[in-house]
């Protein structure tokens, strides 16, 4: 039974390693594809209707939850934008690295300022 427990908290050791090492090569994918790739807003419209929508609403016309996003070109660029996925004010939840990866992140920032 001891040697049970042991083995299931390394395993749970083990994961939690696994997943920061995951997390931080994810952000440096992030700053590679972010500089060297042109974003594809069409890609980012269909990751915003599936990860944003709910609380930002169909088209960024706002939410019960999130604000509107319309017009947000003219308060903050697509960098600005990226700069809220990445690192959000509660209670917007954190999506990227585990829903959004570096691309997505890149595409639906560039998608929210065609609003
Ligand atoms: C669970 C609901 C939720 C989801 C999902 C969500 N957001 Fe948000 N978002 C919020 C809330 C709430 C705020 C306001 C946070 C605050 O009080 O500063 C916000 C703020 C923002 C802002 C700043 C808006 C402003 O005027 O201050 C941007 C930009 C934004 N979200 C973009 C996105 C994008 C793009 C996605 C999808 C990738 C997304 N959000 C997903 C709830 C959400």
């Amino acid at each position: 039974m001891r040697s049970c427990c042991t083995f299931v908290l390394g395993a749970l050791l083990l994961a939690g390693l696994s997943a920061c090492n995951h997390s931080s090569r994810a952000q440096l994918t992030a700053a590679a594809v972010q500089t060297d790739m042109p974003a594809n807003a069409g890609r980012g419209r269909a990751i915003y209707q599936a990860q944003c929508a709910a609380c930002h609403g169909r088209d960024g016309a706002g939410g019960q939850v999130g604000p509107a996003l319309r017009n947000e070109s003219s308060r903050r660029t697509a960098a600005a934008v990226r700069a809220i996925i990445l690192q959000p004010e509660p209670p917007m939840p954190k999506l990227f690295p585990v829903r959004l990866n570096a691309s997505d992140v890149r595409d639906v920032s560039a998608y929210v300022e065609t609003l």
